[in-house]
């Protein structure tokens, strides 16, 4: 099929994600390869977002495809209730290598399930009910993960789950930044005393804040954050569906700031997105829970066979070519690239942790206030889109800020190149500065 007959076809009979659907044009998409993708008549793209921040090894390893093979010919599908080698083989790997004590897994299909099943855990194992979860988050498209959301993708859902309240970050948007940690904390103490500590089974954070711009905590946040849980008896739960398997430069986030969550969720990066996996990884404690009472949750997909043998390969991958080691060295030529870029009087932030990166555009240098409004958009920033497509660097531009999440396997001369896109792109934002 050409280009235009997929998008018309997909345009009729499919929906596209939280999208009004005549605003929307999609990138027909026909084979990939390493940081590259294509169209069917031959365009070629720099994934500069790693589709959705989730083809970490990058496109096409025939290492992951062959696993996927060999697997699927083996044994293509198995009930939750059986017990596989690859299922096996991947929560003893994933024990390996996630923090702390950390060494019991439930498998789901994506993020949104692990998510689910996580503030379920955390509320049988406390018998507390609520959750503190942050506004400038996003947790998944199911009912309790998008109740947790913080940010406008919940509004259309509302009222959801019972029991969800939320607190605000460190962060406080372009104009106004960040606070400090002493002060997000005390902020928070103060939520958690007027809610009940003894109402309260979870806080579920981004460990670093994926969608809603790579809010990169302020140092002693997040071991502030362990200190007040482990005080009023809440359970922590790190969502690094975004963050984990080497993004960040390290195998998860936490473990730049070497706090253990009680419980960890996890999708995207597991199996670079191959084929659909996510899981929930909890402290032995917590797991323990379950040795004596049922574990309340189930999936027909949970643990599925060709999944955790795809899981098991892109792991392998990380490890051979040495990818989170790497994350980290390219996220120095990443935030070299952004201190340049800074130079342009339209970007008002940037900021990167590894691989994981983001640039914020203001229009006034003084007031700092940013080229599109919360939750909207500026026709600046629609041409910048533009701009992006037609050099062909994809990367999602959403309100007055876009990414920068290359697959972790990109070189230098590579990443530069993209910058370079991004530099000559900056001259249409920078037009509009006051
Ligand atoms: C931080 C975070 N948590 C959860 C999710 C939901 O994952 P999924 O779309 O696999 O359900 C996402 C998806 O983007 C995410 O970024």
């Amino acid at each position: 099929m050409t280009g235009d007959e997929i998008v018309r076809l997909c345009r009729r009979h499919t929906l596209f994600e939280w999208s009004v659907q005549t605003s929307i044009d999609p990138i027909p998409i026909a084979r990939a390869d390493g940081i590259y993708f294509w169209t069917p008549e031959g365009q070629r793209f720099l994934d500069f977002n790693s589709q959705l921040m989730s083809v970490n090894i990058g496109h096409g390893d025939p290492r992951v495809v062959e696993a996927i093979a060999a697997q699927a010919q083996l044994l293509a599908g198995a009930a939750p209730s059986m017990a596989t080698e690859p299922r096996a083989r991947l929560g003893a790997k994933l024990a390996e290598i996630t923090p702390g004590d950390i060494e019991v897994f439930f498998f789901t299909n994506g993020g949104a399930e692990a998510n689910e099943n996580a503030m379920r855990i955390a509320r049988v194992v406390t018998g507390r009910h609520k959750i503190l979860a942050r506004y400038r988050s996003y947790h998944g498209g199911t009912a309790g993960a998008l109740t947790a959301t913080g940010d406008p993708r919940r509004w259309a859902s509302e009222p959801g789950i019972p029991g969800i309240v939320h607190v605000l970050d460190p962060y406080h948007g372009v104009a106004r930044g960040w606070e400090s940690s002493e002060e997000a904390l005390a902020r928070l103490e103060e939520i958690i005393e007027l809610e009940g500590p003894h109402t309260i089974a979870a806080f579920i954070l981004e460990t670093v804040t994926g969608t809603n711009g790579i809010l990169i905590p302020p140092d002693g946040y997040l071991a502030g954050v362990r200190a007040l849980c482990d005080k009023h008896g809440i359970l922590l739960i790190a969502d690094e569906v975004m963050a984990g398997f080497g993004r960040t430069g390290a195998w998860f986030a936490v473990d730049h700031w070497h706090v253990v969550p009680d419980l960890l969720t996890m999708a995207k990066g597991l199996t670079s997105a191959y084929v659909p996996l996510g899981a929930v990884g909890m402290r032995r404690e917590i797991a323990d829970h379950f040795e004596r009472r049922p574990f309340p949750g189930g999936l027909t997909y949970s643990s599925h066979p060709v999944a955790c043998a795809a899981a098991l390969a892109a792991i392998r991958v990380l490890e051979e070519d040495n990818l989170v080691e790497h994350a980290r060295r390219m996220g120095t030529v990443m935030a070299e690239c952004h201190a340049d870029l800074a130079r342009h009087p339209s970007v008002g932030a940037v900021r990167n942790i590894g691989l994981f990166g983001a640039i914020e555009l203001v229009r006034d240098r003084a007031t700092r206030e940013p080229m599109a409004p919360f939750n909207g958009t500026a026709p600046e920033m629609a041409a910048l889109n533009a701009f992006f497509r037609r050099e062909g660097l994809y990367t999602v531009v959403r309100w007055n800020y876009f990414f920068t999440n290359p697959p972790l396997c990109i070189t230098e001369p590579q990443l530069r190149e993209a910058c370079a896109i991004i530099d000559r792109g900056l001259d249409i934002t920078d037009r509009a500065v006051r």
